[in-house]
């Protein structure tokens, strides 16, 4: 559960002179089940995204249309990763907290999650997010 276990994932692409194609399945080119989808979308400029850690969730992120930058930030490691190509994901694994920026104009941004919706499941607070993620309990 850190840094060094994000990372880009080169998606197959159907290159095509009518457009290109990018498939995705579950356990086959994302290391989980695909358990929902969502897309964050009309980002107006300067917006700031994330802000928080999941503690189970596993996610895969891609800019389907547009840019963006995601800020990863294990406590210890901090590293930013910009997305402009639908056929790259950014894997993220749990207990890493993300902040998302520099939204260009028309991006979205495609997230397949590991699990339902839970707000349970969220850190929303550095703090508290940086306490479990190096007390003892979370050693890995
Ligand atoms: P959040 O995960 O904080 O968005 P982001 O990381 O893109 O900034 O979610 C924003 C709001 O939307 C928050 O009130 C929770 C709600 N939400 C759902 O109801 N279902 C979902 O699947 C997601 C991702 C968010």
């Amino acid at each position: 559960m850190n840094l060094a276990e994000c990372k880009i994932i080169n998606l197959e692409k159907i290159s095509d002179p009518r457009g290109n194609l990018t498939f995705i399945e579950g356990h086959k080119h994302v290391p989980f089940d695909i358990k929902r989808v969502y897309y964050v979308y009309d980002v107006p400029g300067g917006s700031e995204r994330g802000g928080h850690a999941h503690k189970c969730l596993k996610q895969l992120v891609i800019a389907l249309s547009g840019s963006f930058d995601i800020i990863l930030n294990d406590g210890m490691d901090k590293k930013t990763f910009h997305l402009s190509r639908s056929y790259y994901g950014l894997y993220i694994c749990p207990m890493i907290w993300r902040e998302m920026n520099n939204f260009s104009s028309n991006s979205v941004c495609l997230v397949l999650a590991s699990n339902e919706y839970s707000e349970e499941d969220y850190y929303r607070n550095f703090e508290s997010y940086m306490q479990d993620r190096w007390s003892p309990k979370n050693w890995v």
